[in-house]
């Protein structure tokens, strides 16, 4: 029995080194060099004499023994384009002194482990972090305890303030929990939602901690994407107006909202995006009226228009892209008539991203041109009339984040934000019920560039006419017929 096992964990160690090897990986992350130039752009936004420490997100519990699909935060990814938990990034305004030698990041993470690996996937270790990351300062989690920095010497110590988020389940040493518990003793902190056990009242609480800084510095470096960001955003864009445009050809009154999120998720997929950026919202007749509708339960759509927000994730960014198409793929008139009005409010917004103009404008021009089509069309009375028939912005940057970080002031050069306007008639709204259940959102990325916007999803079409012409066409799923498994 004892041999046995000795026998296992060697196997398990020399498959842990193939684990290593790997080749089979896409090329087209973000590379070194660009996490390298971005963890320096940050040191140069930091306050003299400080020290800006990030922690890779939780692992979340979805039931029992189930984990929902990590997702790394995306200003440790930006930094680092490590993509596994339990991990924490130290980042220096300076380079400091030791007798070890000099530095000016410390990269914890989780050290290799035979078990875990054959378990739940692939980790790079310190080695592999060194390699493909490029981080030469890098350790083992577990040594993180060890580290004896003084860190009142600094004039500020940075990050965000901790979330209830860790979970406090199936803990190991060094994972995050235990990292965020050291990091917390060593500088003396406690955040406001800490409980404070009677034996750590002692703890001297610093007074050189600034946990609203990074939120700023991160939105400024985020806002305006590199030429390698841009690329991979342009494909995920790319990829979710491939999406509709196949929805537009298979899409027909016997199928559900499930299915439609299907067929979208599936052209993802067969793109090479990884995931989806945000839960996908399909959402048929008065279900379009929820702004955030992901349950896509309905079982036929019938003659609903049906509104598509979806975005894939490709590398780790994600587009953001809407289109409400008419199940039966012909407008009625009042379907029309809504979808016109907001297609005229999103032409005259995409015309306002151009540099130097205020983000907020866009919006403002949408609004106008809807609340003037609503009073023409009888929905409301007057333009003045408050109404929630369009509840939301339109701009919003778009990156590694959905809602990516920005300071929302002016355009710049190579920004990429959405642009949305809606109209959401729900049933028993005040107002004629020929309008109920109709809800109209059109969302495209739009590129800033010196020669004005870029559309980055016109790819998929955006008049009433283009949808009806492309939902006539045929598509390479409309053969796919499954066994029926009904008894
Ligand atoms: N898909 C979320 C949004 O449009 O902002
Ligand atoms: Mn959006
Ligand atoms: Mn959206």
């Amino acid at each position: 029995m004892f041999l046995k096992r000795i026998i296992v964990a060697a196997l398990l160690l020399s498959s842990t080194i193939g684990f290593s090897q790997r080749k089979d990986l896409p090329t087209d992350f973000l590379s070194k060099e660009f996490h390298k130039e971005r963890r320096e752009a940050l040191r140069a936004k930091m306050p003299k004499n400080s020290v800006a420490v990030f922690f890779a997100n939780a692992v979340r519990n979805r039931a029992n023994d189930v984990d929902y699909v990590y997702h790394q935060d995306p200003n440790f990814y930006y930094l680092t384009g490590y993509r596994e938990p339990n991990a924490v990034i130290l980042i220096f305004s300076e380079e400091q002194k030791s007798d070890k030698g000099n530095y000016s990041e410390l990269f914890y993470v989780q050290k290799r482990n035979a078990m875990a690996e054959m378990w739940n996937g692939y980790r790079l270790g310190v080695k592999g972090v060194q390699k493909t990351l490029g981080i030469q300062n890098a350790f083992n989690g577990e040594d993180f305890v060890n580290l004896s920095i003084d860190f009142s010497k600094f004039d500020k110590i940075i990050f965000t303030d901790f979330k209830n988020d860790v979970r406090d389940n199936k803990r190991d040493r060094a994972d995050l929990y235990d990292l965020i518990a050291q990091f917390k003793q060593k500088v003396g902190y406690k955040s406001s939602s800490d409980k404070i056990p009677a034996s750590d009242k002692n703890i001297k609480v610093a007074t050189n901690i600034d946990t609203k800084a990074i939120r700023g510095i991160m939105a400024t470096l985020r806002e305006v994407k590199t030429k390698e960001e841009l690329k991979l955003l342009k494909k995920a864009v790319r990829i979710s107006a491939m999406g509709q445009i196949e929805v537009m050809k298979a899409m027909h009154p016997n199928m559900s909202e499930t299915e439609v999120q299907g067929v979208h998720e599936f052209v993802y997929k067969k793109y090479g995006a990884e995931y989806e950026g945000y839960p996908s919202i399909v959402g048929g007749g008065n279900n379009g009226c929820i702004l955030h509708y992901t349950e896509n339960s309905k079982t036929k759509l019938d003659k609903d228009l049906v509104l598509m927000d979806l975005g894939a994730e490709y590398r780790g960014y994600t587009a953001d892209v809407t289109r409400t198409i008419p199940a039966n793929g012909k407008f009625s008139k009042e379907q029309r008539a809504i979808y016109d009005l907001v297609y005229k409010a999103q032409e005259a917004g995409i015309k306002e991203y151009i540099i130097g103009g205020r983000i907020s404008k866009p919006g403002q021009t949408a609004r106008k041109i809807i609340n003037e089509g609503l009073v023409k069309l009888g929905i409301i009375k007057s333009v003045n009339e408050r109404h929630l028939y369009f509840p939301h912005g339109t701009s919003h940057h778009i990156g590694l984040d959905v809602h990516d970080p920005g300071n929302y002031t002016i355009f710049k050069e190579n920004m990429v934000l959405s642009m949305e306007p809606g109209i959401y008639i729900p049933e028993g709204s005040k107002c004629d019920k020929k309008w109920w259940g109709i809800a109209v959102r059109i969302e495209d990325d739009i590129l800033v560039t010196k020669n004005g916007p870029v559309n980055l999803s016109a790819d998929a079409p955006r008049t009433a006419d283009a949808i009806e012409k492309m939902m006539a066409k045929k598509s390479v799923l409309d053969d796919l017929v499954l066994p029926n498994i009904d008894d």
